[in-house]
């Protein structure tokens, strides 16, 4: 089968040629002697127009099926230059592959994405979502491309874990019900929690720690995966299954992190700019006017950069039109980080040097004792997409910082025999890549970023 999306890249090639199809019903409208199917095929967001008349011998059958038959057209191409799609195929043969019934969800009309968020399973057959998640698809294609050319190692970091690298204990928690091949006494009661690895597991709210280990053999590593976490709050940015990039890199600082993080930002922007251009157009378009300019604009510019010291004193004489107000020690909300990036800087700002009380263990300690080598790369339209920073490698300085915040020392033994075994300086940071995602399409809400979205109180399918 020829593909549509070929086809729309090469289509005087194929003028007046034959060509076989194959593709879903999007429209169907039909006169006595002839009728037009709107097909797609899901190679290209667009459908296609088909033009079919009552030469063909299966005409009456073909002309009363249902929007979503599965159909394979074999049929001319005919470039239309003057009309409203470019070309089009006149067809010498329909079959049918599948037939749909009458009750199929997706009518031809414009449906709200409330609406399609109910129909997890069949929304990606919509313009919108073949559009969204081809792009993710691209994404996450340039994220690799970006790490593997600069020699980085893609490790895969366990998903099922003992520790809880942020600290904040959002985690979920793994037990089993199927205690079979546990051995217990009669009398001895089986719990749940501990058993099956001998004590409590949670789902990994990020792969860093173990990625720091792979970082002290290989240098520079990147992981790219699933990552969970329990927070309850019911935002249009957060989700309970999310997926991460999680860079980690040997001998370097917070600025060589931060260098990192702008060049790996452009580098996706111009990697969709350039095989994308058609769902960018379409989102520009019907999802948010300016988004193209936006992007060009931030590939031609500095992120900017800021302490979070001075980023407080800027937000302290707006504090009237903050719901949160801030002041010296509060952790930044959404509302305050989209206040810097769309209103004073009017671009991606690197905010450095938190509070070290709001940010996790793990942090290296600024001279001042009172803050930590963080950043937070904050975008216009979304607020914090990366959160990094430079790591505590001092081996005293760690083990105080993990007294201090009441971490089992015996869990993390792992963890500090890196700074006693060759301790070198090193950073990373986390990308929510489906905040990303929303940053490269303009869409508004993570639920519709995410094939099977899980949020509070939300997993279907
Ligand atoms: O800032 P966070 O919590 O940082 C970490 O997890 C570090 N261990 C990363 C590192 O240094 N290796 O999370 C990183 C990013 C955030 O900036 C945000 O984009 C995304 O992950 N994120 C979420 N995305 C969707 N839903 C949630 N609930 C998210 N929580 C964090
Ligand atoms: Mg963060």
């Amino acid at each position: 089968f020829i593909h549509i999306k070929k086809l729309y890249q090469d289509m005087d090639s194929y003028n007046e040629q034959s060509v076989t199809i194959c593709g879903w019903i999007r429209s169907l409208r039909d006169s006595k002697s002839f009728g037009f199917i709107s097909i797609n095929d899901g190679t290209y967001f667009q459908p296609v127009q088909v033009v079919f008349d009552n030469t063909l011998e299966n005409f009456d059958t073909i002309r009363k099926l249902n929007i979503g038959s599965a159909l394979i057209i074999k049929g001319n191409v005919l470039v239309t230059p003057n009309a409203r799609q470019p070309f089009e195929i006149h067809a010498e043969s329909i079959t049918i592959e599948g037939t749909s019934t009458p009750d199929y969800p997706l009518q031809k009309k414009r449906h709200s994405f409330e609406y399609l968020r109910t129909i997890p399973h069949l929304r990606p057959r919509t313009n919108t979502f073949q559009a969204v998640f081809r792009v993710r698809s691209l994404i996450a294609y340039a994220i690799h491309q970006f790490f593997q050319e600069r020699d980085f190692v893609y490790v895969h970091t366990p998903i099922i874990t003992g520790s809880d690298c942020e600290g904040a204990g959002e985690m979920f928690q793994v037990t089993t019900l199927d205690l079979a091949n546990i051995e217990k006494s009669p009398n001895e009661k089986v719990n749940y929690k501990k058993d099956f690895f001998g004590k409590e597991v949670n789902l990994t709210v990020s792969g860093q720690l173990n990625g720091e280990t792979y970082a002290m053999a290989f240098q520079n590593i990147y992981t790219f995966g699933p990552t969970f976490r329990a927070e309850n709050s019911n935002t249009s940015r957060h989700a309970a299954e999310f997926w991460m990039i999680e860079p980690e890199m040997a001998f370097a600082d917070l600025n060589d992190d931060m260098q990192v993080a702008e060049d790996m930002l452009k580098y996706i922007i111009s990697y969709v700019m350039e095989h994308a251009k058609e769902e960018l157009t379409f989102f520009n378009q019907h999802i948010d006017t300016g988004l193209i300019e936006r992007l060009e604009h931030v590939l031609h510019s500095e992120f900017g950069h800021i302490t979070y010291t001075e980023a407080i004193k800027i937000l302290e004489k707006n504090n009237d039109a903050f719901q949160y107000k801030v002041h010296w020690g509060s952790d930044l909300q959404t509302e305050h980080e989209r206040y810097l990036t769309e209103e004073i800087f009017k671009r991606p700002v690197f905010v450095t040097d938190y509070p070290k009380e709001i940010k996790a263990f793990y942090m290296k300690l600024n001279p001042d004792q009172k803050t930590v080598a963080a950043m937070d790369c904050l975008v216009p339209g979304i607020g914090e997409i990366i959160g990094g920073s430079q790591r505590e490698d001092d081996y005293d300085l760690l083990l105080a910082r993990m007294k201090e915040t009441g971490l089992s020392l015996d869990d993390y033994a792992f963890y500090t025999d890196l700074r006693k075994y060759g301790s070198a300086r090193h950073a990373g940071f986390g990308l929510g890549f489906e905040r990303c995602v929303m940053y490269l399409t303009g869409m508004s809400n993570i639920r519709d970023v995410l094939p099977f979205p899980r949020t509070v109180g939300n997993c279907t399918l």
